[in-house]
């Protein structure tokens, strides 16, 4: 039977990191997968996390099962996190969170609850979007189309086209939005912008299904929030799918959130019921060290003050060779310009490089970045700039 199954290609973000482990060469630089490195080219485990799970270690009375919407402290923290203290929806308590196996995980199981409760909708998402966005919903079985976002001429948001496309839609229609730090382009609409969006939804009936994994790595965690919660408080329902896979570095833990906004208590009640009939019919429950490390250190003043110090630590150094980044390109006589990329907002920068020179950096300089041209500027650090600005020179 199996001999007629065929190689699956190789994944376009998470197969670079295999090509990139076997490469031998000694100068390699990973600039594909986001993960956040510090400039010694690691990827640390955040303070406050270490002291929350040395807490845990000594608290720690039982591995039995969470509920199959996970931790509970965890999932009040979700959304404080999500709308602030005094947000609309949470004092009429119309939120609904679950616990989820990282972004993939809650977006996923926002694909599944779509399917099995609100039937045949098109999903859209933003050309471009993270590469994972269109198997994540046609394998929940639904159709996946693209609405305009990325104007590559100007290397800004197409936002006439973006509210053009949006205002075709109907009810039928479920809109990704990355709710910051747009994956790939990091690009992010102001919050007119966001406004404008919220009322084509309110218009044409459309639900937004918010993906929200780098929540602190624009301006800050209540700043990078501003377009979800104008959409949580002008609309009645929307779907968000979060991560704390970056903003705590939890990449391994697997762990994120996918809540539901709904008209009133007994509405948001009976979504999570279906939520939780995905979840069981997929993974029965959540694991619970990732959620009792986040609940911790949300929970305890001095380590959530902590995480905040060591999140603007992580987006500063962003920031900062963003800047290095185009200094470096514009001292080498790199042609065209690219301060565009200190505009840009979290992990990435998408950098205008064709396929052909994204393929040259990797056969000839162990450069690796994704074939779209977005490069993870979280992975560049003093030691490799100078590689990277001499090799793009050399491509370009
Ligand atoms: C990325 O876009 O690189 C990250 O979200 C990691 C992933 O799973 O693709």
């Amino acid at each position: 039977m199996f001999e007629k199954i065929k190689q699956a290609p190789a994944d376009p973000i998470l197969g670079l990191n295999e090509a990139f482990k076997a490469d031998s060469r000694s100068n390699k630089i990973n600039l594909g997968v986001g993960v956040y490195k510090d400039d010694a080219g690691r990827t640390p485990i955040l303070g406050c996390v270490k002291a929350a799970e040395a807490l845990i270690l000594e608290r720690e009375q039982t591995k039995s099962y969470l509920g199959i919407d996970g931790h509970i402290a965890y999932r009040q923290q979700i959304k404080g996190l999500l709308f602030g203290c005094d947000h609309p929806v949470v004092n009429a308590d119309r939120v609904r969170a679950a616990q989820a196996p990282g972004g993939t995980g809650a977006l996923r199981i926002a694909g599944d609850f779509i399917k099995s409760n609100l039937g045949d909708k098109t999903i859209w998402i933003s050309n471009p979007s993270w590469a994972n966005h269109k198997q994540i919903f046609t394998t929940a079985g639904l159709t996946v189309n693209q609405y305009r976002y990325y104007d590559a001429e100007r290397r800004s948001l197409d936002f006439d086209g973006l509210m053009a496309d949006l205002d075709t839609l109907s009810d039928n229609d479920v809109v990704v939005l990355h709710g910051c730090c747009h994956n790939p382009s990091g690009i992010d609409p102001t919050l007119a912008q966001w406004q404008q969006m919220a009322a084509s939804a309110k218009r044409n009936g459309w639900l937004p299904l918010f993906d929200f994994a780098y929540q602190g790595f624009a301006t800050g965690v209540d700043e990078d929030a501003a377009g979800l919660r104008y959409f949580a408080a002008e609309l009645e329902e929307l779907l968000i799918a979060n991560s704390f896979s970056k903003n705590f570095g939890l990449y391994n833990e697997r762990i994120g959130a996918v809540s539901v906004v709904a008209k009133d208590t007994d509405a948001a009640e009976r979504s999570l019921s279906q939520i939780k009939r995905v979840i069981r019919a997929n993974y029965s429950n959540p694991p619970s060290h990732g959620a009792e490390v986040v609940a911790t250190v949300l929970a305890e003043p001095a380590l959530r003050s902590q995480w905040l110090d060591e999140l603007e630590q992580m987006r500063s150094r962003i920031k900062l060779m963003r800047g290095a980044f185009v200094k470096g390109l514009a001292d080498a006589g790199v042609a065209g310009d690219f301060s565009f990329i200190e505009y840009q907002n979290g992990m990435f920068s998408f950098s205008g490089l064709t396929p052909a020179q994204v393929g040259q950096l990797k056969e000839e300089f162990a450069i690796y970045i994704v074939g779209s041209g977005r490069i993870n500027v979280a992975g560049i650090t003093n030691d490799n700039l100078p590689h990277l600005i001499a090799a793009i020179k050399a491509v370009s």
